[in-house]
């Protein structure tokens, strides 16, 4: 006949068999002295005790992933998705308010240009009525309404005491999604129409 191993473990305390478990005169059903009901308060606090353990590891571990998770995604600072690339026409631009640029769709591919006036740090708008300064569409550009830096749609400075065309941001397209990098400007001395848009 099996014996069962006495039973002791980190959630369930040391098992003992009560005096009368096993004594073949006492009856099946009978009540056995020394048997305790409910769970015991020494079990509970193990509980506890580890519960405690595993919620402070827990917040250890939110915070040290935390810690490397990149916090500034979809906001200025960090990646921006500014739509598809089929969701552009060659001569739009549009404005990314949570990027601070304006997504500029030229023939050779697309810009990103802050919206940060290289000569003073004014916000530039878009004018989209007004008589452009490039030969892809009859209208829109980039006017300063600081000191009148004017640019056209590769941000280059036409007229105006801005010292450089306006800076931009790196893009990657990929999947036809175009991302905007925020991170860091990209200053130029003059606008290269071939070298600076990305092609889709
Ligand atoms: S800040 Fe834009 S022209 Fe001076």
């Amino acid at each position: 006949m099996s014996v069962n191993p006495v039973k002791e473990g980190l959630f369930a305390p040391r098992e003992t068999a009560p005096a009368g478990v096993g004594d073949p005169t006492v009856a099946v059903g009978a009540p056995v002295a020394g048997a305790r009901p409910g769970i015991p308060r020494r079990l509970v606090l193990r509980w506890g005790l580890w519960g405690m353990i595993l919620a402070l590891l827990a917040q250890w571990g939110v915070q040290f992933i935390g810690f490397f998770w990149p916090k500034k995604v979809g906001a200025f600072g960090g990646v921006i998705t500014a739509g598809n690339v089929d969701d552009y026409q060659v001569g739009d631009v549009k404005r990314i308010n949570e990027g601070k640029f304006y997504l500029s769709r030229v023939p050779e591919g697309f810009l990103a240009l802050w919206w940060k006036c290289p000569h003073l740090g004014c916000t530039v708008p878009w004018v989209p009525d007004a008589p452009s300064l490039d030969t892809i569409e009859p209208k829109g550009k980039f006017n300063c309404p600081c000191h009148g830096s004017q640019y056209d749609r590769y941000g280059q400075i036409i007229q105006g005491p801005a010292p450089r065309p306006m800076d931009m941001f790196p893009i990657t397209i990929e999947g036809g999604k175009i991302r905007v990098k925020t991170g860091t400007a990209i200053q130029r001395v003059k606008a290269d129409h071939q070298k600076d848009p990305v092609k889709p």
